[in-house]
């Protein structure tokens, strides 16, 4: 059931229930992050396998005291220069969060996101929110209430519909390594550069990616389309895939070709955060026309657009 009762979304995470919940970034799959039950059927209806640990979010920064060991110095800054908003701060959780959480480590991802709805019920309830995207674990994450209803309908007790995502692509994480620098662990809506001012540099992306990265939803092969997505040159992909029926997604400008059926572009102005808001839409719309392949370009890699290629990185074959 989709609907904007709020009253009524706060009433079934009181019950241990799973709702979807919309953020400025893409959807979530919440449930009462305190409740060891509630976050079994999290993983249970994303089919997410339970090495990969959630983000818990909240509405206050006061409130994130009562679940982590507290928030300071340059984590602090960062928190109230882009809280409510895109950005996911491992801090070291205290004993109301259940390992089965953070995935058996002692730091749990904590975020306020920036939604008036969302923010409404996160203040209206006496316990914060994991929330992984509310996408079936690998598949491309949604950013409306029916891409959520596509993948999950099934399995949401409620589906809190607060339209578009504004942003578009998830948060950007940060963790504060040992010698006290703050490192990226996934690119997100918040980029390096947006961080600058705060930090005096430019926060470094910590690439350990392989079987086992950091951030294990950092996994090679994600967000990926039902339908073949490669990524690249488009000129030479069109001509190397001109037997099959193409959808194509591209940054700013249309190219026309034969054997592409379908073209939808980012962003006819060539910004990046619309380019953003788009991308998960163009994915879900891609794969389901009938074609064969979806070919697709890189955006500039700046700004958002570091995340923004991340995505479609993980996405292609
Ligand atoms: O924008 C977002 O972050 C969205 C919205 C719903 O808030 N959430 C989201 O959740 O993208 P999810 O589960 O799809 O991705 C969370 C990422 C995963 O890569 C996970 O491994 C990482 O965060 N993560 C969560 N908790 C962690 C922890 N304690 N330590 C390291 N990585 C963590
Ligand atoms: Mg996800």
């Amino acid at each position: 059931m989709t609907g904007n009762d709020i009253g009524f979304a706060a009433q079934k995470l009181r019950e241990g229930a799973l709702v979807a919940i919309p953020t400025e970034t893409v959807y979530g799959l919440a449930a009462n992050a305190f409740d060891k039950e509630a976050v079994t059927r999290i993983f249970e209806a994303k089919q997410r396998p339970q090495f990969n640990p959630l983000i818990v979010h909240t509405s206050d920064i006061e409130r994130v005291n009562s679940f982590t060991t507290g928030i300071s110095g340059v984590l602090e800054q960062l928190a109230t220069t882009f809280w409510p908003g895109p950005l996911t701060i491992l801090l070291p959780r205290n004993h109301m969060i259940h390992p089965l959480v953070t995935a058996g480590s002692d730091f749990v991802a904590v975020r306020i996101p920036n939604h008036p709805m969302t923010l409404a019920l996160l203040r209206n309830l006496e316990f914060p929110l994991a929330a992984p995207s509310a996408n079936l674990f690998g598949r491309v994450s949604p950013t409306t209430a029916a891409h959520v209803e596509e993948q999950l309908g099934e399995k949401v007790s409620y589906i809190l519909d607060g339209g578009n995502c504004a942003v578009g692509v998830e948060s950007t994480i940060v963790k504060l390594k040992n010698d006290g620098v703050v490192s990226i662990l996934r690119p997100g809506g918040v980029s390096a550069e947006m961080m600058h001012p705060i930090l005096g540099y430019e926060p470094e992306f910590s690439t350990p990616q392989g079987d086992r990265p950091e951030a294990p939803g950092m996994l090679k092969s994600h967000y990926a389309p039902k339908i073949p997505l490669v990524l690249g040159e488009v000129a030479a992909m069109l001509e190397k895939y001109k037997q099959q029926r193409v959808c194509l997604i591209t940054f700013s400008e249309g190219i026309a070709h034969s054997s592409v059926i379908r073209n939808i572009i980012l962003s006819g102005r060539g910004d990046l955060h619309e380019a953003a808001q788009q991308l998960f839409s163009a994915l879900h719309e891609a794969e389901n026309e009938d074609v064969e392949i979806i070919i697709a370009e890189r955006v500039p890699e700046i700004g958002i657009g570091i995340a923004i290629n991340d995505r479609l990185e993980r996405a292609s074959a």
